[in-house]
């Protein structure tokens, strides 16, 4: 016990607000100081000259009726100092009023506290503390209102919703109707305009450890489209880290115009010397949509390899040069040159997924050419299909930006995968 100068102690509002101030307690004080037969308040101290009231209040008013300036006081060690205010208050034998016991609880409830936690300050049975909140509609809906919060976190973490039943003391058919409602209301957020960032940042807000990884498992993307625009302008627009594998066939800065059918063909949209700049942006931009864990497959040709190598190594870990072996080779200089009869594919990493294939694929992949009927550079499917099979599982997503005629959309779409294709070119 210590004596305190009264004008060190501060008193919390919460804890002011469990009991109102009764002038005839007080003067009940004033009498037991005079016989001395007063008990010690109790504090909690914060700093030397500063302690905060947990039981006592009538006491420090009576002090000051006997304008005396110091005070017998206890000290308490805990942390909860709102839950032993309301035991003592319960000690005094003077029961909370009605109103008051409501602002309590639903203080308590508020903190997140169960039943059995309140029971104990109260020194009741979980049971009748359980009973006061269903038999009084505010503190019901309070109740419901937070234990949505641990029930999705529980879901979050994945725990069976007989198990999240059981410690919230909830039935199993209370627990999976709140899931299926947050899901609707996130899901309902998302389809009237909600970005994915939007929604992670409210639930964080009400304590709901929702995370865009887990996000992404309950929203399905808006993909298995083809978008036609500007990567550099399309790309910013999706939701970060949802490309499981990123295929792209980027113009290729060689100006490049077939002469392989009579009927000439326009050339590449950007395939000049700004294809490499066009291919460093779009890589530092879609860097942070992809996921933690994904494969990059970047066709090139070993005429311009030297440029596009280092930029691809500025964002992802380059594992491989695969060589696509064709079945035919191009015309160009009849005589004085060989034919050109492969082309290269940069195979890069992000993170640490590994290839999904029984048996080791080899870096030389033996497939048919196309005819180039849709798009001068035209791959085929077959061997986009190869990529795709040993890079992703079903319903993953696969995205080419530089689309072309497409290959690689069908491709993926062939083997039920999700795909997602922007083209300049309409
Ligand atoms: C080499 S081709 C891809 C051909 C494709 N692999 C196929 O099988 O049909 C490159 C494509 O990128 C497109 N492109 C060029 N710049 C682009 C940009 N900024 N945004 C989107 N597409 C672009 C071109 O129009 C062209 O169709």
């Amino acid at each position: 016990m210590k004596q305190i100068p009264i004008n060190y102690i501060q008193i919390d509002d919460k804890i002011d607000s469990i009991r109102k101030i009764d002038e005839v307690a007080i003067g009940r004080y004033v009498e037991k100081y005079e016989s001395g037969t007063s008990k010690a308040i109790l504090v909690k101290r914060i700093t030397k000259d500063k302690y905060i009231l947990i039981d006592g209040k009538h006491r420090i008013e009576a002090k000051k009726k006997l304008e005396q300036r110091k005070i017998d006081c206890e000290l308490f060690d805990g942390e909860d100092i709102y839950s032993k205010a309301v035991e003592c208050n319960q000690e005094h034998g003077i029961p909370l009023t009605k109103e008051e016991e409501e602002k309590v609880i639903l203080n308590f409830i508020d903190a997140g506290k169960s039943d059995e936690e309140i029971g104990k300050v109260f020194h009741l049975a979980r049971r009748t503390i359980n009973n006061k909140i269903n038999s009084n509609q505010t503190l019901k809906k309070a109740r419901v209102a937070k234990s949505k919060v641990p029930t999705i976190n529980y879901f979050l973490d994945g725990e069976k919703q007989v198990n999240i039943a059981k410690d919230l003391r909830l039935s199993e058919g209370a627990i999976s109707q709140r899931i299926n409602n947050w899901l609707d209301e996130i899901n309902d957020d998302y389809n009237t305009g909600s970005t994915k960032q939007e929604i992670i940042a409210q639930e964080n807000e009400k304590g709901i450890k929702l995370t865009l990884k887990k996000l992404n498992e309950f929203i399905e993307e808006d993909c298995n489209k083809l978008i036609i625009g500007d990567c550099l302008k399309e790309i910013p627009k999706l939701d970060n880290e949802i490309i499981d594998c990123l295929i792209i066939d980027p113009p290729y800065g060689m100006n490049y115009q077939s002469n392989h059918r009579k009927e000439k063909y326009n050339k590449i949209s950007n395939d000049n010397k700004k294809a490499f700049i066009l291919l460093d942006s779009s890589l530092k931009l879609v860097k942070e949509k992809m996921k933690r864990n994904s494969h990059i497959y970047i066709f090139t040709s070993w005429k311009v390899i030297d440029k596009v190598k280092p930029i691809i190594e500025k964002y992802f870990k380059l594992k491989n040069c695969l060589v696509w072996n064709k079945n035919n080779w191009s015309m160009g200089d009849l005589e004085g040159n060989y034919a050109e009869k492969y082309e290269l594919i940069l195979f890069a990493t992000l993170g640490k997924k590994k290839l999904y294939c029984d048996k080791r694929p080899l870096n030389v992949l033996d497939f048919a050419r196309t005819n180039n009927e849709e798009h001068p550079t035209q791959k085929p499917v077959e061997l986009l299909k190869e990529f795709i099979k040993n890079s992703t599982k079903e319903n993953e997503l696969v995205v080419d930006y530089f689309a072309g005629s497409g290959s690689t959309l069908i491709a993926a779409k062939e083997l039920n995968r999700r795909w997602l294709g922007i083209e300049i070119k309409k």
